[in-house]
């Protein structure tokens, strides 16, 4: 992953752009989304809410656990001991605030100094709606309302068809518990090494099962992808398909973190935090349960890598094959996006890191891109944030599309794919976190009407079948992907396609605050 445009040199400097992502500095270079101890004072309680609503962690490998509920006083208290403060009893679940802060300090550290490094570990919990009947919190809690939520009580499996997952991707072949009722709780592990994941993780197993609490019914990995480098293996930030991710990070307006320009006004924290200042919720009740809490969509996606290369190539008298791969996404495979670049991955004298995120597709004054002569309307990014083009519901050129907003935070599973070996028959995909306040009127919004719709794009007519070329549910029969060339050339015309991801396991979820989490284990 570079981003001067000329692909991989950056890879060589282990304290280069990937020794900042995956690095145990905690300072990086200025514009891109750092730790300092002096990020700009947050007006929100960081410490009171779960670290990855609000920051990207940046570390190499997780491994998400899946618990089901066996004696729920016995699981109340052990959630509580994850925040009781005390490393030495329980690993401690990670909090928004600066990295120093809640970790006890390596040897020799000073906790009032500037953090030199980040934690070995990260750590945090989510329940889903039957979890939270199953700690008998429904029981105890008579004034529990989640009446703005109907989605995360219904849950993901009677939700699927909303957004997209039908067919192969269907509840019924959800693998594990995920949809049965009894996928109550995730506890999700970062780990900066091997030895960190092995050491958290055996510690949280033995934890899992003491007084009979939990059962853990289900496990998995996720890892940064290694590429090989002068022989050397180097971390990336590549997923599935080959492109670079975790460039576009979305911004919420007084955060802890600050990330490089991007035409976007800054979000609204109730986009992502339960906060009273909701414009389409209240706050779940009781306070102490719904504050500062928010919703993820836990996710494992199967990506059929070979199916999507043999696509390319199967096109290439239509359109160059990479150059198809950019305009299904928004972006070339090394991170350069069309809105910027539409001929080339390597524009001459390429394009700063901190300008890869910096484009609109449509301006105030309706200039910039708005047939998707660049990067096509239709295209995966432009579908799942459109930025400043006028859509259905938001008609004003350069306008916001904020409400609709997610925040992913994700990791790929199994190994690089190698086209040497291209039927090695691995499993791989993406698996991690959409986090929003609105289930509905963010994922679900997302997912429903701009990934597998197309009468979201307003004044540019998009073929009524055609959906996300990337993510969308096909149907090979009606599929089509149309790419709008200049000087009324008609548009290149890609067709019968299949979906190149299958959803593999989903649980709607509910990130509680510390507050929250102690409130629950206060519950007897
Ligand atoms: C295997 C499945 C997927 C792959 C390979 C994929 C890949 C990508 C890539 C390469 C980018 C551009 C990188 C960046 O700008 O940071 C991107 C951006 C994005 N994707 Fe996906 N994606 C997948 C699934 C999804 C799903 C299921 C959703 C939402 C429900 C989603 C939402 C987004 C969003 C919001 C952006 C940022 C767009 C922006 O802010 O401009 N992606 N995705």
């Amino acid at each position: 992953m570079s981003h001067d445009t000329s692909p991989e040199p950056r890879t060589k400097e282990s304290g280069g752009f990937l020794g900042h992502i995956f690095g145990h500095r905690a300072h990086a270079n200025p514009g891109h989304e750092t730790h300092p101890g002096s990020s700009a004072k947050s007006t929100l309680d960081l410490g009171d809410i779960q670290g990855l609503i609000l920051r990207g962690y940046r570390m190499p490998m997780v491994r998400h656990f899946l618990l089901t509920v066996k004696t729920p006083a016995a699981a109340r208290q052990l959630l509580g001991r994850l925040v009781n403060g005390d490393e030495s009893d329980a690993p401690q679940i990670t909090t928004a605030e600066d990295w120093h802060v809640g970790f006890a300090p390596g040897p020799g550290d000073n906790p009032a100094d500037l953090p030199r490094r980040k934690p070995d570990y990260c750590l945090n919990v989510s329940v889903t709606w039957p979890g939270l009947v199953a700690l008998e919190i429904k029981d105890r809690v008579p004034a529990l309302s989640f009446k703005s939520f109907g989605a995360f009580v219904a849950g993901a499996a009677a939700r699927g068809s909303l957004v997209g997952d039908t067919g192969a991707s269907a509840p019924q072949n959800w693998i594990g518990a995920f949809g049965t009722g009894t996928d109550h709780v995730l506890v999700t592990l970062h780990a900066m090494s091997p030895d960190a994941m092995k050491t958290y993780s055996d510690r949280l197993s033995a934890l899992f099962s003491q007084g009979n609490a939990f059962q853990e019914i289900w496990r998995t990995d996720g890892m940064a992808l290694m590429q090989i480098v002068d022989g050397k293996p180097v971390l990336t930030s590549k997923v599935p398909f080959g492109y670079t991710d975790g460039i576009s990070m979305t911004t919420i307006r007084s955060g802890p973190e600050r990330y490089t320009q991007d035409h976007q006004e800054p979000c609204e924290p109730w986009l992502f935090l339960l906060q009273d200042e909701a414009e389409n919720y209240f706050v779940p009740e009781p306070r102490e349960l719904g504050l500062n809490g928010s919703f993820a969509v836990f996710k494992m996606i199967e990506t059929d890598v070979v199916g999507f290369e043999n696509f390319l190539q199967s096109n290439k008298d239509k359109i160059d094959p990479e150059l198809l791969a950019a305009k299904l996404c928004g972006r070339w495979r090394n991170g350069v996006p069309l809105a910027l670049s539409p001929e080339t991955d390597s524009p001459p004298g390429g394009i700063p890191l901190e300008q890869l995120n910096n484009f609109e597709y449509v301006n105030a004054d309706g200039s910039g891109d708005p047939r998707g002569l660049r990067c096509p309307v239709g295209a995966h990014m432009r579908r799942v944030n459109p930025r400043g083009q006028p859509i259905t519901g938001q008609s004003q050129a350069g306008g916001s599309n904020n409400t609709h907003r997610l925040i992913r935070r994700g990791l790929p599973y199994g190994p690089a794919y190698d086209p040497t070996q291209p039927y090695d028959g691995i499993e791989r995909g993406i698996l991690g976190y959409f986090i929003n306040s609105s289930i509905e009127n963010q994922y679900e919004f997302v997912l429903g009407h701009w990934v597998n719709d197309s009468e979201f794009a307003g004044a540019v007519r998009l073929n009524p079948k055609a959906k996300d070329p990337m993510i969308g549910t096909q149907d090979p029969y009606e599929s089509i992907f149309a790419i709008p060339q200049a000087n009324g050339a008609p548009p290149i015309k890609i067709t019968g396609f299949s979906s190149f991801i299958k959803t593999k396991a989903a649980a709607y979820c509910f990130l509680p605050s510390i507050t929250a989490i102690k409130f629950i284990s206060n519950l007897g």
